[in-house]
């Protein structure tokens, strides 16, 4: 539809043409799309827009019960609570293309010999870490049984049938590390990774996330880490870059979730209160105003121990 002029019959995927001629005409009857022919149609300038910003659609999709509640949350009649599993499952397809080709560059001169990855979700990015840095030892860790199974799962069917997975609190520092294996533990470089799970456990308190990396610290003191995260970013900035970012979808969904989202300052704080150096950092979706970059919406911190 973004390509330009269309009919129903140019969507093989869809079998009764009759439907999407009907939903063609609904959108045209809006003012979606604007009509170049006999059952053509090319979309409006507000069609456009809407469609710009179609990766939104998939994260709506993925969020979808916190909308089918919304009434309910609203008037107190239900809980924010639910299920989350289609967010754990979908998540490493979401970042594999955006995010980690970032990593491989960051580690390009020091490969990492073990892998702890926390908050692992599907494991996508401990399946892509085994292919792209071979000879590796990993292992997951994530509050949800079924995320730890599915990884696990996924490393075993790529012939890594050994791995060790741990279900636990992130937050829970010590019982975590304490359940890993002490051989994995001792090889350097040894890496954790994070995936936008800090915001997660951080209660919106910076001094939060401070006390997890100072813990991590004393018990692995040489483990370098990759912090993948997202950034709680002001309205009114975001209402001046909105067709270039799914962010204002994502940000409605970590409040409805009641994730504590961290500001760009917030995590500076963090970064000044750690025991760790920022060795290399990539910044994604940078807002800008009045032609200046301002703040990320998401970022990578490659840090090491100080
Ligand atoms: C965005 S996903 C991680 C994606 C994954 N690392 C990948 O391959 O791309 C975030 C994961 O964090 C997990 N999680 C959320 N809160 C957690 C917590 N407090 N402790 C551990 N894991 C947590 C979720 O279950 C989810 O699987």
């Amino acid at each position: 539809m973004l390509a330009g002029s269309f009919c129903a019959s140019d969507f093989p995927a869809v079998t009764d043409q009759r439907i999407l001629a009907s939903v063609f005409r609904y959108l045209h009857s809006l003012n979606l799309l604007a009509k170049t022919g006999e059952d053509e149609y090319d979309l409006a300038i507000e069609g456009r827009m809407a469609l710009k910003r179609n990766g939104a659609f998939l994260l709506l999709f993925s969020y979808r019960g916190y909308f089918e509640n919304l009434a309910g949350m609203l008037s107190g009649h239900s809980e924010a609570a639910v299920d989350r599993r289609h967010n754990v499952l979908g998540s490493g397809a979401l970042h594999s293309k955006k995010f980690f080709p970032a990593v491989w560059e960051m580690f390009k001169e020091s490969t990492p010999a073990a892998l702890i990855d926390v908050g692992c979700g599907d494991g996508q990015f401990l399946a892509s870490a085994c292919v792209e840095w071979s000879g590796i030892a990993v292992a997951a860790v994530d509050l949800s049984r079924i995320a730890v199974d599915t990884t696990l799962e996924r490393l075993g069917t790529s012939g890594r049938s050994n791995v060790i997975g741990v279900v636990q609190d992130a937050a829970s520092v010590g019982a975590w590390i304490a359940a890993l294996p002490g051989e994995l533990k001792a090889r350097t470089p040894l890496v954790v990774s994070m995936w936008f799970v800090a915001h997660e456990f951080s209660g919106g308190e910076p001094q939060t996330v401070i006390n997890f990396f100072r813990e991590l610290r004393a018990i692995l003191p040489d483990a370098e880490i990759i912090l993948g995260e997202i950034t709680a970013l002001p309205p009114e900035l975001l209402a001046k870059n909105c067709d270039i970012s799914i962010m204002p979808e994502f940000l409605l969904f970590h409040e409805l979730s009641a994730q504590g989202v961290l500001s760009w300052n917030e995590w500076h704080r963090v970064l000044a209160g750690i025991p760790y150096e920022l060795a290399r950092e990539r910044l994604f979706d940078v807002l800008v105003e009045s032609g200046e970059k301002i703040m990320p919406s998401s970022f990578i911190w490659h840090l090491k121990p100080r």
